[in-house]
């Protein structure tokens, strides 16, 4: 045991009434700021200062070592990389992880704020953590991630909830080290969310999950304040990372033996507008096709965004992949004005129209949501039309859910949930037939599969997927993982794919 770890078992653990009372203090002396478009549509994009001199601080980096770590991940992409991050900046300070909660001594839920149900399930969570606590009052408990950028979830877990012992948001990531001796060595709950909106820092440890497949954030953020969306608030103004920095990482990747890369943002084909210099996902897209690494792949992207030139190179090909993630939300006009997605119906089959001619296999997917304040069956019906009219291979899709501090969550909604179910239920079916049709498709085709591991259902079947996302299942010896391979289609599900190995 180190002379830390000594430190921390002398400490006097607060008594509830201690913990309470400091609550009470850290909540007039906390200067919160909740979600406020007017505001946050002023920020200015000057002020991202990029760091690279990121390092542990000296009196962190043994804290850990004996010790172990759990991170439970809820939401996107974005929250599974930062939890990467987090793992990554843990193992530095000599953590271990381990696969059940109740053995750690660190316990990180790093949540999702998108909609209602993702943040009920983190309070649910909490109700979990609390014997675990009382059984043992020295292992850490953290809440971060986007509901900690919330005001209102912050004085809920600080009032319902004082066993937490850290709340730190999206932007404070690379404060953890520090965090987490404040949350040892303090008798108070520590609270760091709403700092400064967010620089980048570089040179960040990560702890990848995978050795095949690796997620590089190009960019941060998000500026296009669609009205139903907690997004631009929780993770803050768009900012970009250098393409240089980008180009290295994924060479690094490249060098490490990763077979695919997903370049990840909230609103990624928005990347480069925020640099210096004329550049965007297009250019960098062009540069990166140029590194030797099997698959490249890019999500979030907007409509608004897609421009020409992107569209120019990824019909290149190679190992840009020709499936696009494209939300569309809804397929009537008048909701998308209301969305404040800055697309009509028609800009986006015009857009789906200029993809498709200049990359006739191109596989497209999005995101839905049915039941906008007051979307009426006809506007519904023009979702329908749309999701028709593109061929969507698959959609997630979703009933609108009001979040506090947005501009929707204000208005008067007059339509019924029944009726908001049942239209969700009728999108899923046609996005599930179309679904069907598209596998189908593939029937006889030979395709290539990187395969993954044993299929999660049967550990005699391999799994793994197609360039276009597909989920492919076949019967292969195991030296085959981390292989790309050319597999025969023999028949389809809605979901996954069959096939055999083409051995000649
Ligand atoms: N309610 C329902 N769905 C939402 N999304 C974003 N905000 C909401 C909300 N308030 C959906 C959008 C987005 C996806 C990530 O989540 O479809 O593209
Ligand atoms: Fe949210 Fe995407 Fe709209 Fe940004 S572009 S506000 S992340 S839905």
């Amino acid at each position: 045991m180190n002379e830390q770890q000594k430190h921390l078992q002398q400490l006097v653990k607060p008594t509830t009434k201690e913990h309470v009372e400091r609550l009470q203090q850290l909540h007039d002396e906390t200067t919160y700021e909740p979600p406020n478009l007017k505001k946050a549509r002023k920020r200015l994009k000057k002020d991202v200062d990029i760091h690279y001199d990121f390092e542990i601080p000296e009196d962190m980096r043994q804290i850990g070592d004996n010790q172990t770590y759990y991170i439970r991940t809820y939401g996107c992409q974005m929250n599974e990389h930062d939890t990467e991050v987090m793992a990554g900046l843990l193992s530095r300070m000599g953590y271990t992880e381990v696969s059940e909660m109740r053995e750690a001594d660190v316990i990180l839920l790093n949540t999702c704020a998108i909609r209602e149900n993702a943040e009920n399930k983190v309070f649910g969570e909490l109700g979990h953590l609390k014997p675990i606590k009382k059984e043992n009052p020295d292992v850490i408990i953290g809440i971060c991630g986007c509901m900690s950028q919330e005001e209102g979830v912050v004085h809920r877990i600080m009032q319902k909830h004082p066993f937490v012992d850290m709340i730190f948001g999206t932007h404070n990531i690379h404060h953890l080290p520090s965090l987490l001796k404040e949350a040892m060595f303090q008798k108070a709950m520590v609270v760091e969310v709403w700092s400064k909106e967010g620089d980048i820092i570089e040179n960040l440890p990560k702890q990848r999950k995978g050795k095949l497949k690796a997620w590089v954030n190009i960019m941060y953020g998000c500026d296009k304040f669609c009205t139903y969306c907690i997004v631009p608030y929780t993770r803050g103004k768009e900012r970009s990372r250098l393409p240089e920095d980008v180009i290295e990482e994924v060479k690094q990747l490249q060098r490490e033996g990763y077979k695919e890369v997903t370049l990840l943002g909230q609103n990624v084909n928005a990347y480069g507008k925020d640099l210096p210099f004329d550049y965007g996902l297009g250019n960098l897209l062009d540069e990166l096709r140029q590194i030797d690494i099997p698959r490249i792949r890019f999500t979030t992207s907007h409509p608004r965004d897609f421009d020409d030139h992107l569209i120019d190179v990824l019909a290149k090909g190679g190992n840009l992949l020709d499936h696009i993630h494209l939300p569309v939300q809804s397929g009537s006009s008048d909701i998308l004005r209301v969305m404040a997605r800055r697309h009509t119906r028609d800009d986006y089959l015009t857009l789906v129209k200029k993809i498709k001619a200049k990359m006739p296999d191109v596989t497209l997917t999005t995101d839905i949501i049915v039941g906008f304040p007051n979307e009426t069956d006809e506007q519904f019906e023009e979702t329908l039309s749309l999701v028709e009219a593109v061929g969507f291979e698959h959609a997630f899709t979703f009933i609108y859910s009001p979040r506090e501090g947005t501009p929707a969550a204000r208005w008067q909604d007059e339509t019924p949930e029944n009726v908001k179910k049942e239209r969700l239920q009728r999108l899923n079916s046609l996005v599930n037939k179309q679904s069907k049709v598209a596998m189908d498709r593939y029937i006889g085709e030979v395709v290539d599969v990187l395969i993954e591991g044993e299929s999660r259902k049967d550990p005699n079947v391999l799994a793994g997927y197609t360039k276009r996302n597909k989920l492919v299942n076949l019967k292969a010896s195991k030296s085959l993982i981390g292989e790309i391979v050319p597999v025969r289609i023999t028949h389809a599900k809605t979901w996954s794919l069959y096939g055999e190995l083409v051995t000649e």
